[in-house]
């Protein structure tokens, strides 16, 4: 297709679930600008592009009821389906999309972009080239994939099946890739992986390693990752946060659940006393260093007394905020087939609970913070009022009042005046 009929095709992407799914839908829509499309409304878009999440039952059926809802207020454009549910399901959505790609097949947007008119299935089992740099979106902060797919096999996990087995970038692309995010901008990079802790393995270096290497980048002020498993966290990592000055000091170490026994059905390969020891050396070693948390309740077999034992440990350990969600049977996985499964009003239940601790948790840790001051890295205006925003190193965004000579991209500090739900408030301290 020439380029003057592209320059006149509009397209509009949305997108569900995680950072990854995010970052895919980043590269997509470089993709499609790179190619002449310009982004528009749902309504007027010549194609619909939609990113699917299948980490539960509910995220998956998004999909289906969002091409219903397209197909009523936007019936000439094509729909692209993306994503984990994509990369599973490929078969059902086929019936009701134009393009079908999935997780593996990214870079099948080029072809796409050439002729929207044609219809194709894109499904891939492994990328063709997991070193290649997709575009990004200027930014002060900026996703970069250091490795794709999971080898754990949590019982009650789909990923590995929609993402495939763990593969790791080599350091030099990961490196290219940032330093051309930061000679366009970028100060902060947030490294992406299941499971970054076992980064590397077939490379002949680690996670580590590769921490070591960004961090000497000139230009670049931060370095965040995401996920780590709990049994891959080590010491040697724990270390590194401490010495390595643009690395932040925050950590989402996803628990699951604190009782041991679901712990194992989980198939996580750690005990709760095992988690504990390494967050509390995380505690001593890493100076005001936040941490996180994903739990799930109601897992299959889940009792009054297993669920005590998480409400416990999120008292003991106080995380800064938690992800919780209700267990939801996922096709492929094994804890489908555990018996009993958890009652919907069991699992509602606790997770209120859960929640209220953790709302209560959070707000006492933000309001400790009032008086104190925080390195902010600002990234632009505020939701509301006449503010600036930006996180702290801990990951707590902080709002404070504008000033003419700041811009987004500088870092200032602020002293904390105010302490919200979910946020802090502050002003700058010259
Ligand atoms: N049901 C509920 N939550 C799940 N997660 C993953 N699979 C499921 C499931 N079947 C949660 C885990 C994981 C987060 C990304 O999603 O807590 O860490
Ligand atoms: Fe899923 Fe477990 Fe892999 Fe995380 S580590 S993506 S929860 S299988």
């Amino acid at each position: 297709m020439d380029k003057k009929i592209q320059d006149s095709l509009k397209f509009y992407i949305k997108t569900y679930g995680c950072q990854m799914n995010e970052r895919d839908s980043e590269k997509v829509h470089c993709i499609l600008e790179e190619a002449g499309f310009k982004e528009s409304s749902i309504e007027s878009a010549d194609i619909i592009v939609i990113n699917s999440c299948a980490v539960r039952e509910k995220a998956e059926s998004k999909i289906y009821s969002e091409i219903g809802r397209i197909r009523t207020i936007n019936k000439k454009a094509k729909i692209v389906s993306m994503g984990c549910v994509a990369q599973f399901n490929h078969k059902k959505l086929k019936s009701v999309s134009d393009f079908v790609v999935g997780t593996a097949a990214i870079d099948s947007f080029y072809d796409i972009a050439s002729n929207i008119n044609k219809k194709g299935v894109f499904i891939k089992e492994k990328m063709d080239n997991p070193e290649y740099i997709f575009p990004h979106k200027k930014g002060i902060s900026a996703f970069v994939d250091i490795m794709y797919g999971c080898n754990h096999f949590c019982t009650y996990c789909i990923v590995p099946f929609t993402r495939g087995r763990e593969i790791s970038r080599t350091k030099e692309s990961v490196i290219e890739e940032i330093k051309r995010l930061v000679d366009n901008g970028t100060k902060e990079v947030m490294l992406l992986g299941q499971n970054v802790n076992s980064y590397g393995h077939k490379l002949g270096y680690d996670f580590v390693d590769l921490l070591y290497e960004i961090n000497k980048i000139d230009g670049l002020r931060r370095i965040r990752f995401t996920t780590s498993h709990p049994k891959d966290f080590s010491l040697k990592l724990i270390n590194a946060m401490r010495d390595l000055d643009k690395v932040c000091e925050h950590i989402h170490l996803p628990l699951q659940s604190a009782s041991n026994r679901i712990l194992k059905l989980m198939k996580r390969g750690y005990t709760k006393e095992e988690y504990l020891e390494k967050v509390y050396q995380y505690k001593e070693i890493v100076k005001d260093g936040s941490i996180t948390t994903d739990i799930i309740v109601g897992f299959p077999t889940e009792t009054e007394d297993d669920f005590e034992k998480t409400m416990q440990l999120v008292r003991d350990v106080e995380y800064d905020t938690s992800f919780s969600f209700k267990y939801s049977k996922r096709p492929l996985t094994k804890a489908k087939d555990i018996e009993p499964q958890v009652e919907e009003a069991v699992k509602l239940k606790r997770l209120n609970k859960l929640q209220d601790l953790q709302a209560e948790i959070t707000q006492k840790k933000n309001r400790l913070c009032i008086g104190r001051t925080f390195e902010v890295l600002v990234e632009g205006k505020a939701k509301k009022g006449d503010m600036l925003f930006g996180r702290n190193r801990q990951n707590t965004v902080v709002n404070f009042d504008f000033k003419d000579n700041i811009r987004a991209g500088d870092v200032v500090n602020i002293k904390i005046t105010k302490a919200l739900k979910h946020s802090l408030v502050g002003e700058v301290v010259c």
